[in-house]
């Protein structure tokens, strides 16, 4: 929804007008898939598709958000009684709570919120939603907007309050996105460099509109199964296993632990390569290394489906394309594909012809463009 149309519901709602208005991007992750929680490398952007929240500070200590898109009001006090729950407003009373343990002294608000990142596709419409909820705390509240904390927040949120176990990759790239740029993350430093994309290329997002639920049980069985290869192997974490000391412990593991096990090694190893060829320009060899990783997500992790990897099938088969894979956790949602930009007229309704007569699905393909992280859009 745009700007204009959120402040004038704030107008209707609340009257007088919003004190700040606040956005943050969605992300697709390009390559360095489930290798956040395992102290591994990944290259996520912030993607031009956003949640944005017109607020202003109210001086009780309560917040009260209505939801466009759900139409629906949420309230709670800070500070306040109440067991984590699952609603869409637990995202926001979720990012609270962690901040306050984090320090942070918060103000209330009333607040407007409508987005327009897909949800439940794959693109951290939920991180959009805990770093746009953040940047409204820190806007309001009067504290530094510190990016790296603001996401170590959302994780917390995610973990401890909505209790879904995910990694730092999402809530990360969406408060320090940069435009035109990747951000090659250490998930273990949490160094960061930002990485160009090659300029003759797109970014293009294929939906499947097949969703998945990452509370769901496999993500969490594959930590498990990760941290189970990393201790047969005497480490803590995989980012200290080598492929020959992965190796040299598989009888004592499993086949199932060192599949997982070699999905992360090889991804990694994958994630630098990719960041190398990107800032040397080289599309072909990022498409190769986007395929490969989708072959060891496929065959390895075992977290993509038939949509997804006919979804890869019609993408690779459509004119223009350098390389696709799943991204994000699996198990549903988008494929993300490197098309020549002057083949992208052809290239979408190509791939999604072939995706539709291989699946009777109808896919929402369209490219995407690199975004700065959670920023103040407009200030009273
Ligand atoms: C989800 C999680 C991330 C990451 C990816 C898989 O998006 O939120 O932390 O683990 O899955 O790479």
């Amino acid at each position: 929804m745009a700007r204009a149309s959120i402040e004038e519901e704030f107008r209707l709602r609340f009257g007088g007008e919003p004190e700040v208005v606040v956005r943050a991007p969605g992300r697709v992750n390009l390559i360095g898939e489930h290798t956040d929680y395992n102290e591994g490398f990944v290259m996520p952007m912030a993607i031009d598709r956003w949640v944005t929240m017109a607020v202003r500070p109210r001086a009780d200590g309560r917040v009260t958000l209505h939801s466009i898109d759900l139409n629906d009001e949420g309230s709670f006090a800070l500070g306040g009684e109440g067991e984590p729950g699952r609603t869409w407003i637990d995202y926001v009373r979720g990012v609270a709570w962690a901040l306050t343990e984090a320090g942070k002294s918060l103000a209330g608000f009333d607040g407007v919120v409508s987005g327009n990142v897909p949800v439940g596709a794959g693109l951290s419409s939920s991180a959009a939603f805990e770093m746009a909820a953040a940047r409204a705390f820190a806007a309001i509240s009067g504290f530094e907007w510190d990016p790296v904390a603001m996401a170590r927040a959302g994780q917390r949120a995610e973990n401890l309050w909505m209790g879904v176990n995910c990694g730092i990759m999402d809530p990360l790239i969406c408060a320090v996105g940069r435009a035109g740029h990747a951000v090659r993350i250490d998930c273990r430093s949490l160094e960061m460099r930002t990485v160009p994309l090659p300029l003759e290329v797109s970014v293009v997002l294929l939906d499947t509109t097949t969703r998945r639920q990452l509370i769901g049980s496999e993500y969490n069985d594959r930590r498990g199964q990760c941290a189970a290869a990393a201790a047969a192997c005497g480490a803590s974490s995989l980012r200290d296993v080598t492929q020959a000391q992965l190796d040299a412990c598989r009888e004592g593991m499993g086949d199932l632990a060192f599949r997982r096990a070699r999905h992360v090694l090889s991804e990694n190893d994958r994630t630098l390569r990719a960041a190398e060829a990107m800032r040397a320009g080289d599309a072909a060899l990022l498409g190769r290394l986007m395929n490969e990783s989708h072959r060891s997500l496929r065959d390895d992790y075992e977290v993509s489906t038939r949509a997804l990897d006919s979804m890869v099938e019609s993408a690779r088969s459509a004119p223009g394309c350098h390389g696709a894979r799943l991204t994000g956790a699996g198990f549903g949602g988008c494929v993300v594909a490197l098309v020549d930009r002057h083949r992208l007229h052809g290239f979408v309704p190509h791939a999604s012809a072939l995706f539709t007569a291989a699946t009777h699905l109808v896919p929402a393909v369209y490219p995407c463009e690199a975004v700065e992280g959670a920023d103040i859009v407009s200030r009273a």
